[in-house]
C-alpha cells in the first residue's frame, strides 16, 4: 500500500513539469540525486523514538510528494509524538525522472490553491495529524490532510536549505533528518552545528574525513548511526546502466546502491556504550608500524589488539563500534593535510595504505 502509485493522478505533475525537465542537464552518476527508501529511514529511525517525541523535525531536501523522509514522519506523526514536521522541497530536485515507486501519490496544492508543480521551492508544515497517539496514520488520511489548504506552501526561493528562508526552518526545527545531496553534506553539517540542531543524516562514509566534520567525530559531538554500509536508493530514469551496483527493478525502477553509506547523528545511540571485546594479543610482526609515524596499523576492527597502548591505525569501520570510554580518537591518516587532525598520509614499507583512524586505549 505504501509504495502504491497512482499513476493518473501523477501524471499530470508530470506533464505540466516536462519542459522543465527536457531541458534540465543530468550527470550521469550523480550522487546528488539517489532517493531513499521508506524502509532506510523506518530502520533507522525505530532506534531514536524516545528523542524524537515532542520535536520538531526537518526534513529540508525532501518533496513532500516524493520524499520517504516526509512520509515516514507522517505516517508516524502521532506514534513519534511529533510536535511539528517541516518538509521543505528544492527547485531543482529531479525526482520527475523516477517514475515509480513514489511514496504516495498525492496531488498537492499550494496556499493560492495552484497545483505544485517541480520547479518550485515548496514548504509543507503539519502541527497536528488525526489519529490516536501512538498509532500511525493511514495513507488515505495523510492524502486528505496534504490536500488541506495553506498545509503546502510556496517558497520564495529555490528551497535550497542555505536560503535565508529555509535557515529559519533549521532555526525552528530541533532534528534536521534527511539524505541531502552529497555534494553538500558538509555544508548542511556546519549549518546544523552553528545552529545548534540534533541531527540524523544520510552520507557517504567519506564524509567522516571531511575538515568541517572529523573535529566533531574526534571530539565525540559527532557520531555514525545504526546502518553503516550498504544502502540501496531509487535514481532517476536517465541514469545509466553499469555493471555493479545498478538494477532495474519490475516496475522499470532504476536503482543504485552504496556501499559506504551511513547515518551521521547527535542523537544518542546505545552503540555507543557498548564495549567492542577485543579478541587479539598485540604481535610486534602482526602489527607494522608506519614509516612516517609512531602507530601501528592494524589491518581489520577484529584485530585490534587488547594490550597495545600507543596509537594505532584502523580502519575506518570502526567508528561503528567506537566507544569513547574505551577509545580516544586521536586523529585520522588520510593524506595528511586534509584538516588539522589529519596527521599523515599511511604508508607501511612504502606501501601506501586507504584512509584510517587514529585511536588509542583509555584504559591502560
Ligand atoms: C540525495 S537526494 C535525497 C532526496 C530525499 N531527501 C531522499 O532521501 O529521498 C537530495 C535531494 O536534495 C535536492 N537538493 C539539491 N540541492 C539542494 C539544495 N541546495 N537545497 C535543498 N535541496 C537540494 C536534490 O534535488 C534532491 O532531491
Amino acid at each position: 500500500m505504501k509504495n502504491e502509485i497512482k499513476a493518473e493522478e501523477v501524471d499530470k505533475l508530470h506533464k505540466m513539469s516536462n519542459s522543465i525537465l527536457n531541458n534540465a542537464k543530468y550527470s550521469l552518476d550523480n550522487t546528488d540525486e539517489w532517493y531513499t527508501t521508506y524502509e532506510t529511514v523506518a530502520e533507522e529511525v525505530s532506534h531514536y523514538q524516545e528523542q524524537f517525541r515532542g520535536k520538531v523535525v526537518l526534513c529540508n531536501c525532501d518533496d513532500p510528494y516524493e520524499s520517504n523522509f516526509c512520509y515516514y514522519f507522517l505516517r508516524h506523526f502521532n506514534q513519534l509524538r511529533l510536535k511539528k514536521l517541516i518538509c521543505t522541497s528544492y527547485s531543482g530536485s529531479k525526482i520527475e525522472k523516477i517514475k515509480n515507486n513514489v511514496p504516495i501519490s498525492l496531488k498537492l496544492f499550494d496556499n493560492s490553491g495552484k497545483p505544485v508543480v517541480v520547479n518550485q521551492g515548496y514548504v509543507f508544515t503539519i502541527s497536528k495529524m488525526p489519529g490516536k497517539i501512538d498509532e500511525e496514520v493511514n495513507d488515505d488520511i495523510i492524502k486528505r490532510v496534504l490536500k488541506r489548504k495553506g498545509v503546502v506552501k510556496k517558497l520564495v526561493g529555490s528551497g535550497d536549505f542555505r536560503t535565508e528562508e529555509c535557515i529559519e526552518y533549521i532555526k525552528e526545527c530541533d532534528i534536521c533528518c534527511t539524505n541531502p545531496p552529497f555534494s553538500l553534506f558538509s555544508n548542511l553539517f556546519s549549518l546544523l552545528v552553528k545552529y545548534d540542531k540534533q541531527y540524523l543524516l544520510i552520507g557517504n562514509q567519506n564524509a567522516i574525513t571531511y575538515k568541517e566534520i572529523f573535529p566533531y567525530i574526534k571530539e565525540n559531538k559527532a557520531w555514525v548511526g545504526y546502518k553503516f554500509g550498504d544502502m540501496a536508493f531509487r535514481v532517476p530514469a536517465d541514469t545509466q546502466s553499469r555493471k555493479t551496483r545498478f538494477w532495474i527493478d519490475e516496475t522499470g525502477q532504476k536503482w543504485r546502491s552504496l556501499g559506504n553509506a551511513m547515518w551521521l547523528t547527535n542523537l544518542d545511540t546505545q552503540r555507543r556504550y557498548q564495549e567492542l571485546q577485543l579478541t587479539q594479543h598485540y604481535v610486534p610482526d602482526n602489527y607494522p608500524k608506519y614509516d612516517n609515524y609512531d602507530a601501528i596499523n592494524v589491518r581489520k576492527v577484529a584485530e585490534i589488539p587488547m594490550d597495545y597502548y600507543g596509537i594505532m591505525g584502523v580502519p575506518i569501520t570502526y567508528l561503528k563500534y567506537h566507544n569513547e570510554s574505551q577509545f580516544e580518537i586521536v586523529g585520522e591518516a588520510n593524506h595528511g593535510s586534509d584538516n588539522e587532525f589529519d596527521l599523515f598520509k599511511p604508508k607501511v614499507n612504502g606501501k601506501e595504505l586507504f584512509k584510517r583512524i587514529l585511536i588509542r586505549r583509555r584504559n591502560v
